[in-house]
Order: structure tokens, then C-alpha cells, then sequence
């Protein structure tokens, strides 16, 4: 198959598709691969090592489109990407499609067989292909609300390792799902004194069996979140109710409670947020202040970390692509329902039923359209 791989053209997106690595593994299996000039130069990815590992670079995405079977991305395609797209060409990239009317439309109309990574399953029930970005996101967040707790950045000066004689921060984690557990590792690593919250007990035993007296974990509950945000320093928000806006778990009163210059890292804010007092920011301008607490609400935190990013997805996405390459998009959904699950929209039908609901489509069961 002939794979394209635009350079990613939403506004300051850095990842890209595919990496020259993943480039090479689809060579080898005799696919063909085009890229677009520079597409990841901005990650230290040079148009010599995707020439290195087999790829041809071309100089416009309209020639990409024209030409390839697949179109391997990672944001949504813009409008002028979906005017591109070509009847039952593949386009296999993250499309969060049910808030987008827009964006839906215009793939709808293209007839091309789009398959989002966030609706496809894995055998352990997550979502293996939004697993990597949570991960950085979690990490992520320690690092950037030990950075806001410094005074320069707002924070009331404290370091969240402490030091011999003074004693450590201390970080609450709200949710220990992929965030949580992340946030969590590099909380410990650095040194923090760790309450981590859930309302699955399971989890919290797991994480006991790991971490045992180096974390104190807490059933979750409108009066332990009370306790360990008025005792924190950090608080990091990584709940999620699966196809929920996420729950408004501290309050307003809570936060004006809340130690001076502490600092909440709102992970959860793609889904609405899981502070009262949290509003979307970005990373020209990451933290406001409500009541003396720094808050931290940026909603594509990866975004940060483009490479590693990058990286991490392709770990996730190559085998699916790889898959699609080889035996065409009917027989690799046929061959396997986690992929089949990531279907949204094919040949002007849509296939996702929590898009079709959302958005008013009829819904099209991708069986039927699988041959
Ligand atoms: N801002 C960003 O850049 C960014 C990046 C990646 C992920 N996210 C978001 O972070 C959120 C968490 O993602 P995840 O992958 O960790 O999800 P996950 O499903 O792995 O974990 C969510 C956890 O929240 C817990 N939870 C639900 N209700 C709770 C409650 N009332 N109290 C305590 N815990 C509760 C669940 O039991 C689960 O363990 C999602 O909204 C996701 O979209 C944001």
C-alpha cells in the first residue's frame, strides 16, 4: 500500500504520524511511503532519516493526499485536509469526532474509511491508543506543578522534595487510573509525600501492593478529597467517568480554603475539568490564579513534549497501521474487533454510535459495510 504522512498543520502541533522507525517497518513489509518535507523537523526528526529508513519526501500535502492509500496523522484533519480525502482512501489519526459537527460533515461527505484512535479497544477494556498520552499527561503533571510551586512562577516556594531537615510537599492525586498512576510514580520519584484518592478499591489495593507505606491511599468521598486538598500542596485532577463530563470534585470553598500558593493541575480539563474553579488554558499562557491557588489547566498537555509524544503513539499506533497496510481496511477490521471499534465514519456513513447520537446521523453498523 502507498502510506502518506502530511506534516500536522493545527496550530502548534509538532508530532507527526509516523516516525522514521515506524516508516522502516512498513518498508520492509514492501509498503511504500510518502512524507511530507519537514514534517518532523520540529522534533529533531530530519527528512534524511525518513529517506534513511525507506521514505520518499515530497513537497506538498495535496500530492500526499492524491496519491496515498492511507493517510497516517495524529491531530483531526482540518478543513482543508478533508477536502483532500478521497472515497475509501484510509485516514487513521485521532478525530474526536462527537463534539465536532464540522469536521464529521466534512468526512461524511469525502466517503473516506476514517478510524479514530481514541475509539479503539484493547483486550484489557481501556483504550490502548489514548493510553500513551495519559501517560505523559500524568507525568507530565508533576513536572509542571513542581515548576508552579517555585515563587516565580506563582507557587509559595516550596520544593516538592524537601530536603535533608525539611520535610518533603505533599502531592494528593484525584483518580488512579493511566493519569494517576503516572502522576503518582514521578511523585514518589521525586520525593513527595503522596495521598492518592479513587472510588475503585481494587485500584487502590493494587496500588498498595506496590507502593505499600510509601503512598497513603484514600477511598474517594466528598469529605476525604476535603482533607487531603486543604492539606496539600499539589493537587493533581485525573478522574474520568467514561463518556461524562468529568465530575466537579473540589468545590470553590475548598479551593479558597487551600494553602497559599499551592498549586491544582487540572489533567481532567479536556472532559470539563474536575475543579470548580478550572477553565481551559494553553501553553502561551498554562496557569491563572482563584483565591491564592495557582491553577494549571492546559488541555493538550503532550502537545508539550512533542517527541516524546510522538514516539509513545507510534508505539501504540504501528501495529493497527501495519495491519491496514497489509490486508486493506475490510479484511483487518474483519480480523479484529478492537480495530473495528475504531471505525467512525466510512464510505459517507457514520459507524460510531456515540457520534451518530450526538450529531444527529443515522447510525451504520460497520458490518455492513465490511463486504
Ligand atoms: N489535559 C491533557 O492534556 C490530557 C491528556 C491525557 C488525558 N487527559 C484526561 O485525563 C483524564 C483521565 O484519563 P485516564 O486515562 O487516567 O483515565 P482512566 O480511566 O485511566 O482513569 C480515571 C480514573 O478516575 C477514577 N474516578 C472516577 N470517578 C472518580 C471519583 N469520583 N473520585 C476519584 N476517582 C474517580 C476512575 O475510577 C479511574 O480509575 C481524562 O479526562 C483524559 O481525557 C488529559
Amino acid at each position: 500500500m502507498l502510506v502518506g504522512v502530511p506534516k500536522e498543520i493545527k496550530n502548534q502541533e509538532s508530532r507527526v504520524g509516523l516516525t522514521p522507525a515506524s516508516v522502516k517497518e512498513l518498508v520492509l513489509r514492501g509498503h511504500q511511503v510518502l512524507v511530507q518535507k519537514d514534517a518532523g523537523a520540529a522534533i529533531g526528526l530530519s527528512d534524511a532519516m525518513y529517506e534513511g529508513a525507506g521514505a520518499e519526501i515530497v513537497d506538498d500535502a495535496a500530492e500526499i493526499f492524491a496519491r496515498a492509500g492511507m493517510i497516517v496523522k495524529v491531530k483531526e484533519p482540518q478543513p482543508n485536509e478533508c477536502a483532500m480525502l478521497r472515497q475509501d482512501q484510509i485516514l487513521y489519526t485521532y478525530l474526536h469526532l462527537a463534539p465536532d459537527a464540522d469536521q464529521t460533515k466534512a468526512l461524511v461527505e469525502s466517503g473516506a474509511v476514517c478510524i479514530a484512535y481514541e475509539t479503539i479497544t484493547g483486550d484489557n477494556g481501556g483504550l490502548p491508543l489514548l493510553a500513551p498520552m495519559s501517560e505523559v499527561a500524568g507525568r507530565m503533571a508533576i513536572q509542571a506543578g513542581a515548576a508552579h510551586l517555585e515563587k516565580s512562577k506563582g507557587g509559595m516556594g516550596l520544593l516538592l522534595g524537601g530536603v535533608p531537615g525539611v520535610a518533603p510537599g505533599h502531592v494528593a492525586i484525584i483518580g488512579a487510573g493511566v493519569v494517576g498512576t503516572n502522576a503518582l510514580q514521578m511523585a514518589v520519584g521525586i520525593g513527595a509525600r503522596v495521598t492518592i484518592l479513587d472510588k475503585n478499591i481494587d485500584r487502590l489495593r493494587q496500588l498498595d501492593l506496590v507502593f505499600g507505606n510509601r503512598i497513603s491511599t484514600m477511598f474517594s468521598s466528598a469529605h476525604s478529597i476535603e482533607q487531603a486538598v486543604l492539606d496539600a500542596d499539589l493537587v493533581v485532577g485525573g478522574v474520568l467517568v467514561p463518556g461524562a463530563a468529568a465530575p466537579k470534585l473540589v468545590t470553590r470553598a475548598m479551593i479558597s480554603r487551600m494553602k497559599a500558593g499551592a498549586v491544582v493541575v487540572d489533567v481532567a480539563i479536556d472532559q470539563g475539568g474536575c475543579f470548580e474553579t478550572s477553565h481551559a488554558t494553553t501553553h502561551q499562557d498554562p496557569t491563572y490564579v482563584v483565591d491564592g491557588v495557582v491553577h494549571y489547566c492546559v488541555a493538550n498537555m503532550p502537545g508539550a513534549v512533542a517527541r516524546t509524544s510522538t514516539f509513545a503513539l507510534n508505539n501504540a499506533t504501528i501495529t493497527h497501521a501495519l495491519a491496514l497496510a497489509d490486508k486493506g481496511w475490510q479484511k483487518a477490521l474483519k480480523a479484529n474487533t478492537h480495530l473495528k471499534n475504531g471505525l467512525n465514519v466510512c464510505r459517507g456513513h457514520v459507524t460510531y454510535a456515540a457520534v451518530a447520537n450526538a450529531l444527529g446521523y443515522p447510525y451504520v453498523d460497520a458490518d455492513s459495510l465490511l463486504g
